[in-house]
């Protein structure tokens, strides 16, 4: 669990404008760090995400025998000087991916075919989350991975093998899943690795691949990688910001009556952009200006305005490009006309908490009508929310969406375990002072 003791207060400020920059984005940063590492060659990483998820990663990577380094403690600048094809060692203890599904998940599909053993771990939450999914597609390659509860947790055993390509049909649309397959298809001694996708998920990996010189094409949703006969070529990136932290800045400026918002530098990478696509509909004052290609990744600036929104209906191929976002669209939906209904998004209930019912309890304590499914919630919208005592449920995500909930309730709203924000963006209550007007 990320979060300890921090109480945070919020008061619904009079008016909420300026003009931000999020950091760097979280599931980029992590592919930048782990690609770069294995790269033939120095690189120059800035604008890392300062999350404390990418720190995991780092230090796995350094604890693998990566050179590394941040410019300084706390800099997101970092060079990396990348080991090649086989120029990873074995770890001389384990190595903990603290609260992150993608550290975890993605070098897990590298360590299979390295010749050593490995040993991953996590905090509480991660260590809760289902792993089958991981271990099944990598066995099918010749991997040696073995876990808690009939290999379904972390903490993982990895024996290196020699791993050979295969063709998979992904039925989960995860990123993580789709890379750490991708990440062991280009160490495998043989074959071609194909994946097809059921659902598209966000595809950083296969633009960083190409862009690194990996043999690797997308057709519809299927990928196919060669592995690799050279090293990857190391690449300076930027990291443009991340589209899951500015979506807060989104909402917030839409659902508040004063609020005009400009995020300067996101990413919009279109597997991420169901948040806008979302507002968009529900008829958000948002607009995307400046659109330009960095390090093969699309950005631009947004910009928000206070928006009278109404209420949608959220489910098929839309939930992978928003997954992340969804506690807070619930947000959304409280202030919006009429009623959402969000369907499909199961998966919410694997992330770090139950989001399903971590969301609702949560956002029942502000006075939210909001009832549970399986598979999703539903919102009836048009409430005014009262603020109360909530709980992150060591959920970073969760504990900025109430932050925004709180942004526009009556009264105080004290948020429990807020440092849990932390794991993505340790600036969010500085973005969040320069914001406040009033
Ligand atoms: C991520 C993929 C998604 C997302 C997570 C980051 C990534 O998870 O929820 O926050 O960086 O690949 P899944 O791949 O498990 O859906």
């Amino acid at each position: 669990m990320a979060g300890k003791a921090l109480l945070k207060n919020i008061l619904p400020p009079r008016q909420l404008a300026g003009e931000i920059r999020v950091p760097g984005d979280k599931s980029i940063s992590h592919r930048a760090l782990i690609l770069n590492s294995l790269a033939a060659g120095e690189s120059q990483i800035t604008n890392l995400s300062p999350g404390k998820d990418c720190l995991s990663t780092f230090q796995c990577l350094k604890a693998l025998g990566v050179k590394a380094a941040r410019q300084q403690d706390n800099s997101t600048t970092v060079s990396i000087n990348g080991t090649g094809n086989r120029g990873l060692t074995e770890a001389d203890n384990v190595l903990n991916a603290g609260n992150s599904g993608t550290t975890i998940r993605l070098l897990a599909g590298i360590l299979a075919a390295q010749p050593f053993l490995s040993v991953l771990t996590g905090d509480r939450s991660l260590r809760s989350r289902p792993m089958k999914r991981l271990i099944e597609p990598l066995t099918a390659m010749g991997a040696e991975i073995h876990g808690r509860d009939n290999d379904s947790l972390a903490p993982l055993v990895i024996k290196g093998k020699k791993l050979h390509g295969i063709e998979y049909i992904l039925k989960v649309p995860s990123a993580q899943i789709k890379s750490a397959i991708l990440l062991a298809g280009l160490f495998a001694s043989s074959g071609e690795t194909v994946i097809k996708q059921v659902q598209a998920s966000r595809d950083h990996t296969e633009r960083m691949l190409k862009l690194m010189g990996a043999e690797l094409h997308t057709k519809d949703k299927v990928i196919s990688l060669r592995h690799l006969k050279t090293p990857l070529n190391p690449v300076n990136l930027h990291i443009p910001g991340d589209i899951s932290s500015a979506a807060y800045w989104l909402v917030a400026g839409a659902i508040h009556p004063d609020a005009d918002i400009k995020i300067i530098n996101c990413g919009i990478n279109p597997t991420r952009t169901g948040i806008i696509d979302v507002l968009m509909a529900m008829g958000a004052r948002l607009t995307i200006n400046n659109r330009r290609i960095s390090g093969n990744e699309p950005v631009a600036d947004l910009h928000v305005e206070s928006s009278r929104l109404k209420g949608i209906t959220i489910g098929g191929e839309l939930i992978p490009r928003l997954i992340d976002e969804i506690p807070l669209l619930a947000v959304a939906a409280c202030v919006a006309e009429g009623k959402t209904v969000i369907k499909d998004a199961g998966e919410l209930r694997v992330k770090e908490s139950d989001r399903i019912a971590s969301t609702i309890k949560e956002l029942r304590r502000l006075g939210a009508g909001i009832e549970e499914l399986p598979d999703g919630m539903v919102i009836q919208g048009g409430t005014r929310l009262a603020g109360n005592a909530v709980q992150s449920h060591g959920d970073h995500r969760l504990a900025m969406s109430l932050a925004v909930a709180g942004l526009v309730a009556r009264g105080k709203t004290s948020i429990q375990n807020a440092d849990a924000v932390e794991i993505s963006n340790p600036n969010f209550w500085r973005e969040l002072g320069q914001l406040t007007r009033g």
